[in-house]
């Protein structure tokens, strides 16, 4: 997957794409990543990439231009047309689902904005809005960050251990469960013992319950959107008695 992200600050994206997982998906090949400085196409010798709002108000509004052209740049770059996808307060919420959707693509690039937003033309220009939360962030910049690594996780051999996107938190719909490792008691906290008794079947059958039973608690809304199978009900039954919830309150 290659992936532009056409932004005013090109020199944050540095220490991210060297850490760690991405930088070792970019040595296998497996996501490219280039930045693109909108300011390489502004409307003036100046560096004009802003302006200010018609109407009145406050702060700046980034051109049309700069984008549209920059957009054109990578088309010519990659040899195709990208999806382009404004990161925005405004835009489609960002989720798991999303991330998958776009791992499924070859060519995306993510457009981080600044100051007051875009002028709204280039929302014409572009395939996708997206959020990454209902709050706002001083530009878009830690929006695409976020894309990008969720993203990336879901190329094939991004993770090494193909399996472990799919068992994370959100990717069937439920938080993962706890997780341990050593020592067996620390501070008087103890693993639990199904976990140390090497009984496969008990162990995954542990894991789906607690799985169950943090998104019981913490999270309602996923558990009433998850596709349960008949197991998976039979475990929350089990949940709900030990927790002391009446199941009709789940509904
Ligand atoms: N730019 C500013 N705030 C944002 C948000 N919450 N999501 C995506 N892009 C943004």
């Amino acid at each position: 997957m290659k992936v532009y992200i056409l932004t005013l600050f090109p020199e944050v994206f540095g220490p991210i794409l060297q850490s760690s997982i991405l930088k070792r998906a970019a040595e296998a090949g497996l996501l490219k990543v280039k930045t693109v400085n909108i300011r390489d196409f502004a409307v003036d010798d100046h560096g004009t990439v802003d302006d200010y709002p018609y109407g009145g108000g406050p702060g700046m509004v980034l051109k049309p231009e700069p984008i549209y052209d920059a957009l054109r740049w990578v088309e010519q770059d990659a040899g195709t047309r990208p999806y382009a996808a404004l990161m925005t307060p405004q835009g489609r919420k960002f989720t798991t689902g999303v991330a998958r959707e776009l791992a499924e693509r070859d060519l995306v690039a993510l457009v981080a904005g600044h100051y007051e937003g875009f002028d709204e033309r280039v929302r014409s220009f572009v395939d996708d809005e997206i959020s990454i939360g209902d709050f706002v962030l001083t530009g878009g910049e830690i929006a695409a960050m976020a894309v990008l690594d969720a993203t990336a996780r879901f190329l094939p051999g991004v993770l090494g251990d193909e399996s472990s996107a799919e068992s994370d938190s959100f990717s069937d719909g439920l938080l993962e469960g706890p997780q341990y490792t050593r020592p067996p008691v620390f501070m008087g906290m103890e693993v639990p013992l199904v976990l140390r008794q090497g009984d496969r079947a008990a162990i995954v059958r542990w894991r789906r319950k607690e799985s169950l039973r943090r998104t019981l608690r913490r999270r309602k809304d996923l558990l009433r959107e998850a596709v349960l199978t008949y197991e998976d009900r039979r475990l929350l039954a089990e949940v709900l008695r030990e927790e002391g919830i009446d199941g009709k309150d789940l509904w």
